[in-house]
Parts: C-alpha cells; structure tokens; sequence
C-alpha cells in the first residue's frame, strides 16, 4: 500500500516540480523536483501560507539555500551536533535574527534595583544536574516572531528559583513582563536582569493563563499586575568569563544566559552537542536549567530555548562546555553576563 501511494503520488510531485520550476530562477531542472516536494511537505508540515507565487518561489530559494547548507554541515566530519529543516527554514538567516532573538547588550544595562552578591554553596556542586528531573522546568514555550527572549529566559529561571524554593510549579507570564518593563524594550528586545528588578519592584508576577502571551507590543494591564503567583526578594550576577561560578550557579537553579544565537547552526540546530560557529556578540537570552558530560567526555550545558518544541533537540539545545580557558567568554558569549532570580522560601506570594 505505502509502495502504491508512492507510485501515485511520484508523477503528481513531479509533475508540480515541472510547472513551479518555470517560476523559479537559478532552480536547475535535476535538483528541483525533489527539493520541491521537500518544500511542499514543509509548507504543509508548518502550516506556511504565502499570499503570491512569486512570494512562494522567493521563500523557495532561500529554502534551497537552507537545505543545501544544513546537508553540507551534515555532512562535516566529526561533527558533534546535527541540523535539521525547522520552522526557519524558509527564512534567510538575518531575518531570523530580527525576528527571533531580541537579547539587549551588556553595556544597556539599566539597574532600577542594585544586584545581590554572587553566593554559592560549594558542596552542593555535582558532576552533572538537569533541572528537569526534579520539576522545576515548565514545557518549552514559543516567543513567535517577537524579541522577548528576554522575558522567556527570566521567567523560566524565576520558575525555577520558585519551584526550589517553595516547592510549586508554576507558568509565569511573559507578557507581563513585555508589555510592563520600561526599562526593555518589549518584542524589540530587553534583558533578563532589568526583568528581575521590575518583578523585585513589582511585588511579583502573575500566571502565563492570567496575563497570555500574545507576541505583540501591548499595554501594561494595571489590574493583571497587582496578582502576584510568584515573588523574587532580587537576583544576583554570576561572575563574569567564568563557567566554573556558572556551574555553582546552576547547580543552584536555572540561570538566565545571554549569548549570540545568530549563527544559521544555531538557527537549524536539532540534536547533539552545539559546538558553533558562533562569536560573543550578544544577541539572544536563553536559559540554562543543567550541565553534564557525554560518554566521550564532552561537557555540555542544558539550554532551554523559547522557540517552540520543532526547534532543537525538543526545544533544548546541549551546548559545549569550558570551551575555553577560564577568564574568557565561553561558547557564543556564554559567561559573559549570566544572571538569576533569589527567591525566598518565605517571602510572600
Ligand atoms: C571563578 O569563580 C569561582 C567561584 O566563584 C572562583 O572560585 C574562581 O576563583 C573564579 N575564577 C576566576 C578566574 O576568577
């Protein structure tokens, strides 16, 4: 029956290969066929709509340009990790970066509430640790095509200091933090650490069902904002160009970390440990909710990324670890400005 269906459908995608490659310039008859219905089966496995055909063989070319690159890399001798076609594929890559990261620069920086020192308990520190496992991580969100990463990384990392410390999961909302911190930038970009001064300064945050994410530039609701499921008392820094304080740090909790996602491996990472290419050059906040170490002994850290479940291994990305020597900026600019919510066990809320 598959072998049927097969037969059936080869002359139809063949036939579409034919009248769409007249549309299409630079497509050479042999390849597009059968790019095309990769296309074609991408455009309905993600539900794309494009409003004209001349759109469509624009997005096909850059499609073309995507698949060819993520089969090269593939291909690359003892690579670590592996790309695949996602969500992104039909984007070149500068417009995933406009659309899709949003992380501001260390040097924006804009303190309203003065940062808590960095404090570790040494001898809880172990080999390997994966926030998961022990609840405190919510499912994979999508921020869509708006540049509140920011607010994904710091609300998954107050999740998690709520989570240990009191004991309850709960989804907290990103748009709250979008639509209210004056000192970000709403979907045109902001940092986690402003986010945790406003929800110090706030009193808490509400719940992702009470204030929903919509992906836009919206008001800040004054009413949703006096319910607070979640407080923070502050937060802290994690020393800079350091991955050892970032281990102690994550071994305490899931940490906000910004770093350059710009890179198209990055853009169509889908499994293994990320290794780059990639600079330090701050364009994205994720956060790191664990570390380990392979069975050939590459460590890696635990990336929960706010771009959906089809990005990545499930929405997590394994990213190198201690790349560099101490005292330097880590894989993509990983160590360069890390930062976490304090959450008390008694405070209110
Ligand atoms: C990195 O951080 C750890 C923990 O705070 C500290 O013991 C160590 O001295 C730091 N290393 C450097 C190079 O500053």
């Amino acid at each position: 029956m598959a072998v049927a269906s097969f037969l059936s459908l080869k002359p139809l995608v063949l036939l579409l290969g034919f009248l769409l490659c007249g549309l299409v310039p630079g497509v050479s008859s042999q390849d597009s066929p059968f790019l095309l219905a990769e296309f074609e089966k991408w455009i309905s496995d993600h539900g794309r709509v494009y409003e004209s055909d001349r759109e469509k063989s624009e997005r096909f070319s850059i499609f073309k340009a995507n698949y060819e690159y993520i089969q090269e890399k593939n291909r690359e001798p003892g690579l670590t990790y592996t790309l695949g076609l996602n969500e992104f594929a039909d984007l070149t890559n500068d417009e995933f970066v406009a659309r899709y990261t949003g992380a501001l620069r260390p040097t924006d920086a804009d303190a309203t509430v003065p940062a808590e020192p960095f404090e570790f308990d040494n001898l809880r520190v172990p080999a390997s640790i994966d926030w998961r496992t022990y609840g405190a991580v919510t499912p994979v969100k999508n921020q869509g095509s708006c540049g509140s990463c920011w607010a994904f990384s710091a609300v998954a990392a107050i999740e998690g200091a709520v989570k240990i410390k009191k004991g309850t999961l709960l989804s907290l909302s990103e748009q709250e933090l979008v639509d209210c911190v004056t000192t970000c930038y709403k979907c045109q970009g902001g940092r986690a650490d402003n986010a945790f001064q406003w929800v110090k300064t706030n009193g808490g945050i509400t719940t992702e069902a009470n204030y929903a994410y919509s992906a836009t530039n919206g008001f800040c609701n004054a009413n949703l904002i006096s319910y607070h499921a979640a407080s923070i008392t502050g937060y802290a820094y994690v020393p800079s160009y350091n991955e050892t304080a970032l281990m102690y740090a994550v071994a305490m909790q899931p940490v906000s970390v910004s770093l350059d996602a710009s890179s198209s491996s990055f853009q169509f990472y889908s499994g293994g440990i990320y290794t780059g290419p990639c600079d330090g050059t701050i364009n994205h906040a994720v956060t790191f909710i664990g570390y380990g170490v392979d069975s050939k002994g590459m460590k890696y850290w635990i990336l929960k990324n706010s771009w959906g479940t089809t990005w990545g291994a499930t929405g997590y990305m394994y990213i190198q670890k201690d790349v560099y020597p101490e005292g330097t900026r880590g894989l993509c600019g990983l160590a360069i400005e890390p930062s976490y919510p304090i959450a008390s066990s008694s405070a209110s809320a």
